[in-house]
């Protein structure tokens, strides 16, 4: 990515946001939400969510990355710059690059596994092994030192050579990422709508002795049977919320970055609206249609509501394609697990490129080296999640980096476009070279629903009541009992209340010393990712100073 890069084909550039989107968010954290939300009961607030803050957000960030591409930026600190010059606005634009490479630390990490299965299904490791050897192959895995699964430091490995994947498609450049979601998206949809279609075709034929009533059609209904009285609980539209971001890399700052490779013609409306029902048809499609169904069709829906989360992708997917017999289940593995590679690699080299737009913008790096630096930074941010998966260095990560950033920095661009910007510039932006004209109804959705809604999200999550239980938290408010904040609020995760509170009441020896660890990991997770934020917002001041010695130009 140079300044003068830019797209080769419109289906390339499509195809690159679309895998940028379309991630293991749409695979394994997509059916994991709906389940733990109720099913039905999450698919409304999160459709709603999709139409009122994900499409707006998709068009606002287009536009902002078009806009400062054509005056030379391809992050998003001189990004937010081009749109309005207090110096404030630089800084927040740090969240588009910090963001992007503590998530690239622990996403790589799970590509990586993606990568060693495929390698284990096409080997047959898991041929003949019981659900729970399959499941123990999983933890043998991530653990690192003691693992036999017969390649010494397997995970470390995987990890290693993915990173390397990833930087070499980087150091090829725009043209490189471009080749890969070419390459990777219709794979990745060809395996998804094979494994779907079995999905939706298992109904009752799963059901075994020991679990006689399991049927993929109650996974299915269970999900799409909507359930209206959800709209009133607030924990399920934060979850809905949370999940929109994730999946359509909103609030991260890469496709500020992927738009700034446009020319000033280029067509926003339309390509962006695309790329995002593509992310949706995936996500909606075929990401509800492989995990929940083929589980709960032999396992039993009470089993995957139990069970749900992401181990459920490689700790029983493997077991249950063996039911295939050994050689379909060796090629359904290859493709579950190659799919969710397609998908990961498609996103985690999104992540990479606002890092490297930076250091060739404003240091004139070299498309090689904003690679290799990547890499490299992603490797040493990345190994604690690896070493000390078990010690929650990982979900530190998730919950700074993937979900409170992104709501942060959505809100405040939202209202740097729609009102300092101002809605009638932005509006122009956006359809500026549009093939198609956005609905007017958006102008006022952009410019007051959207940043009110991504208000209320963080606010939500800032607060968030005990038990995650809006209800009784007003009730007890307006009967004068004060608010009292859950453990996962926003402002008790800062101090890690909830671990303390363990540590406190906790009696065993053995297990107090456990959570103490837990607590030093955690802040030494918390450290290295305050200092790839300072680190980044010290960089943004070196290149400000530099640029008004030049007069403006790096
Ligand atoms: N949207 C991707 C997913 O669903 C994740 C992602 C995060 C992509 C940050 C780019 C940047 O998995």
């Amino acid at each position: 990515m140079s300044n003068n890069e830019s797209w080769g084909t419109r289906v390339g550039l499509i195809l690159a946001m679309a895998g940028n989107a379309v991630g293991l968010g749409n695979f394994l954290r997509f059916p994991v939400q709906a389940i733990q939300n109720g099913g039905g009961a999450f698919i409304i607030p999160y459709l709603v969510c999709f139409l009122l803050m994900g499409i707006p957000l998709l068009w606002i960030e287009w536009s902002m990355g078009r806009f400062g591409g054509n005056r030379g930026h391809h992050s998003t600190p001189f990004i937010l710059d081009a749109l309005d010059k207090r110096p404030f606005w630089k800084y927040i634009g740090v969240f588009g690059i910090f963001t992007n490479l503590a998530v690239a630390a622990y996403y790589c990490y799970i590509e990586s596994w993606t990568m060693a299965y495929v390698y284990h299904s096409a080997t047959g490791t898991f041929d003949g092994l019981s659900q729970s050897q399959v499941a123990a192959f999983f933890g043998n895995y991530v653990d690192v030192f003691q693992s036999t699964t017969g390649i010494p430091f397997e995970a470390i490995i995987f990890f290693v050579i993915c990173l390397a994947l990833n930087t070499f498609i980087l150091s090829r450049g725009l043209h490189g990422v471009e080749r890969a979601a070419k390459i990777g998206m219709p794979l990745l949809i060809l395996f998804g709508f094979i494994l779907a279609f079995r999905g939706l075709t298992l109904g009752n034929s799963g059901a075994s002795a020991e679990h006689p009533t399991a049927s993929a059609i109650d996974g299915l209904n269970f999900l799409w049977t909507p359930q209206f009285d959800s709209l009133s609980n607030p924990k399920v539209w934060l979850a809905a919320a949370g999940q929109i971001f994730f999946t359509l890399s909103v609030g991260m700052g890469s496709i500020q970055c992927y738009a700034s490779y446009l020319k000033t013609k280029d067509d926003i409306a339309l390509n962006a609206a695309s790329a995002g029902f593509m992310n949706e048809f995936v996500e909606v499609v075929l990401g509800s249609s492989i995990v929940i169904p083929i589980a709960a069709g032999y396992l039993g829906l009470d089993w995957v509501k139990e069970n749900a989360g992401f181990g459920m992708a490689f700790q029983t997917m493997p077991y249950l394609f063996e039911k295939w017999g050994p050689f379909l289940s060796t090629i359904a593995g290859v493709m579950w697990f190659g799919l969710l590679f397609f998908a990961g690699i498609t996103s985690s080299l999104a992540m990479g490129t606002p890092w490297m737009g930076f250091m060739q913008d404003e240091f004139g790096w070299s498309r090689e080296k904003g690679a290799i630096s990547f890499g490299t930074i992603v490797l040493i941010l990345g190994l604690p999640t690896v070493i000390f998966f078990s010690q929650g260095v990982f979900d530190e990560y998730d919950y700074w980096a993937g979900t409170v950033s992104l709501v942060v920095f959505a809100l405040v661009e939202t209202i740097l476009f729609s009102w300092i910007f101002g809605m009638d510039k932005g509006w122009k932006e956006i359809n500026m070279g549009g093939d198609i004209q956005v609905p007017v109804f958006y102008k006022f959705v952009i410019k007051y629903i959207t940043p009110v809604l991504l208000l209320f999200v963080f606010l939500g999550s800032l607060l968030t009541p005990i038990g995650n239980n809006w209800q009784e938290a007003f009730s007890q408010l307006f009967s004068g009992n004060g608010w009292t904040l859950d453990n996962g609020s926003i402002v008790k995760q800062i101090t890690s209340a909830g671990l303390r509170e363990q540590i406190a009441t906790a009696t065993d020896p053995a297990t107090i010393e456990a959570l103490k660890d837990k607590l030093l990991y955690i802040s030494g997770a918390r450290i290295l990712l305050l200092s790839v934020f300072t680190g980044i917002g010290i960089l943004v001041y070196i290149a400000h100073k530099r640029r008004l010695k030049t007069g403006g130009v790096a």
